[in-house]
């Protein structure tokens, strides 16, 4: 199993770490623009391999799109992240010209690759994807539910003082402060509905907390996390790489679901070999629903701007 990861970059690298650590792929290729870098952080990284126990080969390589050959899985982290103040949108101008060349570059190379797609604005680069190359929708993947779900799990296990894993809970919609959509109807606790111990207006602080978890996190570190990032798309990557069959949100192209259409968004799927192999549908309440059909609007008024930007 090959993977590569495009952007030596935090998020880049933590997705490089994490794949590495979790031992199941057998070569990480890194790749950046900016001369050595992808060459030193994975040179640092396979430096941890003794001391973390894993035997996956990290190979960093300055923009040779001939070392990515034959990969599997491709994620794209390339591209600008948010400075403090600013909105994932906001960087579509610069980013999308980035995301068609690398994903371009990447097929050329690697013609049954699965793409994952983390840079921003995510929803909106995963559609570009879909426009620009012929790759079937089912090897096309956003990441950000995942990441969002992760957060929403962080902020429910902290109201409920419990620990993270006796919590379950995932996010929908867009990946974008007001885009998101919490599932605060279908979350438990050891399979008990959150709702049984959290009151209405906790519950609804807990999914505001989760829709600006990247935003507190850029206001803090002056950049976007990388940590959380990292880990949720090494996730997606072992579902695919191991065949999990595991349901994961994640953005991908609606024919219908969820009465939408020709947009990318999160939904849960189910994630294997194949990549997404099935689109979940499942109930939402009156109000996710409406919540969810605002997070599309977004999401296309977002995608508008790419005929003018790329
Ligand atoms: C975040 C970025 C990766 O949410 O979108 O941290």
């Amino acid at each position: 199993m090959k993977v590569t990861v495009v952007g030596a970059g935090a998020v880049g690298a933590s997705c490089a770490e994490y794949i590495a650590i979790k031992n199941f792929a057998s070569e990480v290729v890194l790749l950046d623009i900016k001369e050595g870098y992808a060459e030193g952080k994975a040179m640092d990284l396979m430096q941890t391999a003794s001391l973390n126990g894993f035997d996956t080969k990290i190979t960093g390589v300055t923009n040779d799109y001939s070392k990515t050959a034959n990969s599997d899985i491709c994620v794209i982290t390339s591209g600008i992240p948010r400075k403090p103040g600013m909105t994932r949108e906001e960087l579509i101008g610069i980013n999308a010209g980035i995301v068609k060349s690398v994903s371009s570059s990447l097929i050329e190379h690697s013609p049954n690759t699965i793409i994952i797609v983390v840079s921003n604005p995510m929803d909106t680069m995963t559609y570009l994807v879909h426009q620009s190359t012929n790759l079937p929708k089912n090897r096309i993947i956003g990441m950000g539910g995942a990441l969002d779900s992760a957060r929403f799990k962080y902020r429910l296990a902290e109201a409920l003082e419990a620990p993270i894993s006796d919590v379950d809970g995932m996010v929908i919609g867009g990946h974008s402060d007001t885009g998101m959509v919490p599932l605060t109807s279908h979350a438990t606790r050891n399979s008990i509905k959150v709702s049984e111990f959290l009151s209405e207006e906790r519950l609804a602080q807990v999914a505001a907390d989760t829709k600006v978890g990247g935003a507190t996190l850029t206001k803090l570190l002056g950049t976007s996390a990388w940590y959380a990032p990292g880990a949720a798309v090494s996730g997606l990557v072992q579902a695919i790489a191991c065949d999990q069959k595991k349901i994961y949100p994640c953005s991908t192209l609606l024919e219908g679901e969820y009465g939408l259409n020709d947009i990318c968004i999160g939904v849960p799927v189910v994630l294997g070999r194949n990549g997404i192999e099935k689109i979940v549908d499942i109930p939402l309440s009156d109000a996710e629903k409406e919540h969810m059909k605002a997070s599309a609007e977004g999401v296309r008024k977002t995608n508008g701007l790419l005929n003018v930007e790329a």
